[in-house]
């Protein structure tokens, strides 16, 4: 580290390193690249970013174990961020909330949360984590649920009378992918009669509530390969039961409920519409004004990691979110489908190189890894516009490969957000516990393997790209 300090300052300051403090202090030169590449390489990792010591009930606490998310971060990361960098009642924004981790953080903590998905599951699982419910009201309206539903399964199956007349007409949607995805006809009904008692539920959090404890079951109640990233059936997997599954997630539920309504301010929860603006909606649109937002902290999408469309196609089916999965996956950034044709440059050299490099490999992948740091771009413009002067954006980020290409993501984000307008401020490189990656995919089925030959890798590291809005 001192010798990168000083060779960075013989080089005239084009990036000084401070080593007592771990911060960077940028500013730009005709060699940007080199010295982008030269600090991560000499990064060393800050092991208190690790959180190693975590168990999966403290990272799931309260409301963050409602519905798995593919690579969501865990709260304490988001936490530390945000407490670091901003003050109470100040706006915190995630511009690809996911799962809604930094919402509910943010919110807890007693700031105002703005988050924005395109991916309309999403939406429903963070409204259903941060808008904390009175736990009496809950249980009864959930208890009830549950009763209705358990009594009308009996009659159906063995026509056993209810005490009084329960009518749940069931909401099965006619589409084909049902049948493929549910084949079992027993299922398919039972999932339908809870998703119709859901819809009769006036009270919109407690329905929003619901639907997520819906959603959460529909994988394991289905034949689709368990821990795969990529739409795979499952043929001789045995689906659980409907009824017992989602009673079971929906009381776990209840009580995560009870742990975010202690733990929310009692202004936040009086509130609550100002302080919590959560919308389906596209990253390079927030619902920001200019120059209001105190602090970013997000993770953005991979290219060609997830499709997300994809993963959550189950819940989109049941609950109507879209008629197939090409009409759902639009507007998603980092997927392998779609095409963005017009580029006005990406400001990057680092970029550049990875694309010219991929291109000899594969043209289809270099497209999208293209379009990606293209819509990439454009997102932190939107973030540099809604971001004060002098506020920071936490990004979370690592590096992949392709076609045994480096998909270096954190060195193309510094360079474009340097490019745009912003200032690096620290960069925190940490240790992915392992328990949480394994390290290869392999590319058929998108499972995690430690198949050698599996075409794309997962590092253990990640980045936290702290930059300020000069
Ligand atoms: C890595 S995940 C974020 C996970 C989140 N930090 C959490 O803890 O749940 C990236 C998210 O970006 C979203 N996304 C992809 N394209 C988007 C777009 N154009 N606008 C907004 N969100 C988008 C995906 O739907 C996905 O939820």
């Amino acid at each position: 580290m001192v010798t990168l300090l000083e060779e960075m300052t013989k080089k005239n300051n084009s990036l000084l390193l401070d080593t007592s403090s771990g911060n960077l202090l940028v500013a730009q030169t005709s060699s940007l690249q080199n010295d982008i590449l030269t600090i991560f390489n000499n990064l060393a990792e800050d092991p208190s970013w690790s959180f190693e010591n975590l168990s999966r009930k403290e990272t799931s606490y309260a409301t963050h174990g409602y519905h798995r998310y593919p690579a969501k971060f865990i709260p304490q990361l988001a936490r530390r961020c945000i407490e670091d960098y901003s003050a109470e009642n100040e706006i915190v924004c995630d511009p690809f909330m996911g799962c809604g981790t930094t919402l509910v953080e943010a919110l807890i903590a007693g700031r105002r949360a703005v988050g924005v998905d395109i991916n309309p599951i999403a939406w429903l699982i963070t409204i259903a984590k941060s808008v904390p419910i009175e736990p009496k009201k809950l249980k009864k309206e959930v208890d009830k649920l549950l009763s209705d539903i358990s009594a009308f399964i009996e009659f159906k199956k063995n026509r056993i009378k209810p005490l009084k007349e329960i009518n749940i007409r069931p909401v099965i949607p006619n589409n084909e992918r049902i049948k493929y995805w549910f084949p079992h006809e027993y299922i398919r009904e039972e999932l339908g009669i809870i998703l119709g008692r859901i819809n009769e539920i006036k009270d919109q959090d407690i329905r929003n509530f619901c639907l997520c404890a819906f959603s959460q079951i529909l994988k394991n109640c289905s034949v689709w390969l368990m821990k795969s990233v990529k739409p795979t059936r499952d043929l001789k997997k045995k689906p659980v039961d409907p009824f017992q599954a989602f009673k079971k997630h929906i009381n776990y539920m209840v009580k995560g409920n009870e742990e975010l309504f202690r733990l929310m301010p009692e202004h936040v929860k009086q509130n609550l519409k100002r302080y919590l603006i959560a919308e389906r909606r596209d990253a390079r649109d927030l619902p920001c004004k200019s120059d209001s937002v105190s602090l970013i902290v997000t993770s953005p999408p991979y290219v060609t990691s997830y499709e997300y469309a994809d993963l959550h196609q189950l819940t989109a089916l049941w609950l109507g979110y879209a008629k197939n999965v090409a009409e759902f996956r639009e507007g998603f950034i980092g997927s392998i489908y779609k095409r963005t044709s017009i580029h006005d440059g990406i400001k990057s050299e680092i970029a550049k190189g990875i694309i010219e490099e991929l291109e000899k490999k594969s043209k289809r992948e270099a497209e999208a890894v293209r379009d990606y740091f293209f819509e990439i771009q454009q997102c932190f413009e939107e973030m540099h516009r809604v971001l004060k002067p002098g506020g920071k954006a936490c990004i979370v980020i690592g590096n992949t490969e392709l076609k045994k290409v480096s998909i270096l993501n954190a060195e193309v984000f510094v360079e474009i957000m340097l490019n745009i307008g912003f200032r690096v401020h620290k960069i925190v490189k940490r240790r992915i516990p392992s328990k949480i990656l394994p390290s290869t995919r392999d590319s058929k089925t998108g499972r995690f393997t430690s198949n050698h030959k599996a075409d794309r890798l997962a590092y253990a590291y990640e980045y936290i790209l702290v930059m300020e809005k000069l």
